[in-house]
């Protein structure tokens, strides 16, 4: 008797959440009887990897936004190169991505316990979910059932946003995926965790933007003078998930001409303050974009596939 009534909830549950989705396809509960144990396996997973090294956490959340930003959330970042194919990953836009090997440990227990039934997309897409609460930032669900994609090509990563965009550039390229400009800066909060590159913001230092403020120029110089791949925290806890990188930005501390000029713009620097004054409001704002773009394209039905081997196409 406990037992149907136990099965009686779960339909309920796998029902409701089918209907609330409405043309998507994906849902809350989409492992509920195939893989039960995915989100968790998932969580533990990334719990320990950050464990030993939390500045991991960054790069999770940036891979899962390159993955959403091209060909969709499909797990083509993750596919490597063959001899007939060069993929995004070996684009100079693969922008030292970090954390591979946190999805194949996540990949190889999943095959373990369900094999060939959780997608390289979903995991993606729960790690980053996991890396942002790990970090201090708002606990969310996101909905499941994404398939793999089958293309991943290295002129396609040409579609990322650049670091020297400026505002009205950033809302457009996010315009055309369906973000608002307040998504736009909500996700753009994703860099409250980790760093740049020196080669990605040296253009600022000569001639000298004049939205920097000029001790933090010189810091910024002091960072480039060990060289173009010297790194440089976009704010000054580059592990915790708060509201810091916002703050930053107020005071002219921003690393990237596309970090700053969401302050500098006139569109925009209201959703600044309002971040930069109350982390609650972005934590809520964020959870909702960071649901939104992993819902971008996303491939499914009998047809895709799940991939076995997170690296290539099965
Ligand atoms: C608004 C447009 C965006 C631009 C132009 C941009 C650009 C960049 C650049 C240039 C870097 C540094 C790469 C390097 O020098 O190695 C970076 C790092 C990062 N980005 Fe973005 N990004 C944008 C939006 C986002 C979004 C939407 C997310 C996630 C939701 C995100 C997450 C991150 C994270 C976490 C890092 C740090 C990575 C690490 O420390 O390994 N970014 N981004
Ligand atoms: C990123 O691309 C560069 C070439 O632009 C390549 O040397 C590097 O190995 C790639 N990194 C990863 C993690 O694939
Ligand atoms: C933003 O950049 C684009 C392309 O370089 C340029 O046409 C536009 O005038 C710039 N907008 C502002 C407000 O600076």
């Amino acid at each position: 008797m406990a037992n149907l009534l136990t099965l009686l909830f779960y339909v309920e549950m796998i029902v409701a959440s089918g209907f609330s989705l409405g043309a998507s396809g994906l849902n809350m509960n989409y492992y509920l009887l195939s893989c039960p144990l995915a989100d968790l396996i998932v969580k533990n997973t990334v719990n320990r990897a950050l464990q030993n090294d939390p500045t991991l956490a960054a790069g999770l959340v940036r891979m899962h936004f390159h993955d959403c930003f091209i060909e969709g959330c499909d797990g083509s970042v993750l596919i490597d190169s063959t001899k007939d194919n060069t993929a995004e990953k070996d684009s100079p836009a693969n922008l030292s991505l970090r954390g591979y090997e946190v999805i194949d440990d996540i990949k190889e227990a999943l095959e373990n316990q369900c094999p060939g039934v959780v997608s390289c997309a979903d995991i993606l897409a729960m790690a980053a979910r996991d890396a942002v609460f790990f970090a201090g930032g708002p606990v969310y669900d996101i909905p499941k059932g994404r398939k793999d994609g089958t293309r991943s090509k290295i002129e396609d990563t040409i579609n990322l946003p650049a670091p020297i965009f400026n505002a009205s550039q950033l809302i457009k390229v996010f315009g055309q995926r369906g973000f608002s400009a307040k998504d736009m800066v909500a996700l753009s909060g994703a860099h409250t965790l980790g760093v740049a590159r020196c080669s990605s913001f040296k253009q600022r230092l000569t001639p000298l933007d004049p939205s920097l403020d000029s001790q933090f120029a010189k810091t910024l110089s002091k960072t480039c003078s060990a060289g173009d791949s010297a790194e440089q925290p976009f704010d000054s806890t580059r592990n915790d998930f708060d509201n810091l990188y916002f703050n930053a930005l107020v005071s002219n501390n921003g690393v990237l001409t596309s970090d700053q000029t969401l302050y500098t713009t006139p569109q925009t620097r209201n959703i600044v303050n309002s971040y930069a004054m109350n982390q609650a409001l972005f934590f809520l704002d964020f959870q909702q974009a960071m649901v939104k773009m992993s819902k971008l394209d996303v491939k499914e039905g009998s047809k895709a596939e799940v991939r076995k081997n997170c690296h290539k196409i099965n």
